[in-house]
């Protein structure tokens, strides 16, 4: 019996630490695809099509909100994450809303002025959290 509740110990531990390291490699992944999308935005300021910025808009805010829900605890392995994210989640939580809410806007763009001014504050939306709650990369 003891043996068995070992095994299942140990187990339950190796299940546990696997998803952690799974929610900190899928936000930096998820956090690599925005930046993707934002670089096709961003072209779509010089080159503006409403059906390509609509597509490209709405993935950020979809991946926005996915990764939002990735930072349950800091994890194992190397990450940005600061620790002031845990000590002030409410305000992580809102500059997420902050920056789900710009990319709605920019998915609504009419044209290639309004999605520059969108656009604009949409990046303003992703340095807003990095600048506080992420380590600057050397
Ligand atoms: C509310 C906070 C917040 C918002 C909003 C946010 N990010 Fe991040 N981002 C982070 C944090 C924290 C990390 C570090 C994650 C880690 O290393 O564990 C990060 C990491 C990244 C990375 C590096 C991923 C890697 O490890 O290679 C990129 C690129 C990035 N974000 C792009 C963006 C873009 C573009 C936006 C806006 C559309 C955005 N982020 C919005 C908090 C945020």
């Amino acid at each position: 019996m003891k043996r068995i509740l070992i095994i299942t110990f140990a187990l339950f531990a190796a299940t546990f630490f696997q998803a952690q390291a799974d929610e900190l490699s899928d936000r930096k992944q998820l956090m690599k695809s925005i930046n993707d999308y934002m670089k096709i935005l961003q072209a779509q300021t010089q080159d503006f099509d409403a059906n390509i910025v609509s597509i490209q808009a709405t993935n950020i805010a979809v991946a926005l909100e996915s990764v939002k829900t990735l930072f349950s605890e800091k994890g194992v392995g190397e990450t940005a994450a600061k620790d002031e994210i845990w000590q002030d989640y409410d305000r992580f939580l809102e500059l997420f809303a902050n920056s789900i809410q710009a990319s709605e806007t920019a998915a609504a763009s009419a044209d290639m002025d309004s999605l520059r001014s969108n656009f604009r504050k949409l990046s303003r939306s992703c340095g807003g959290c990095h600048r506080n709650f992420r380590i600057r990369k050397q």
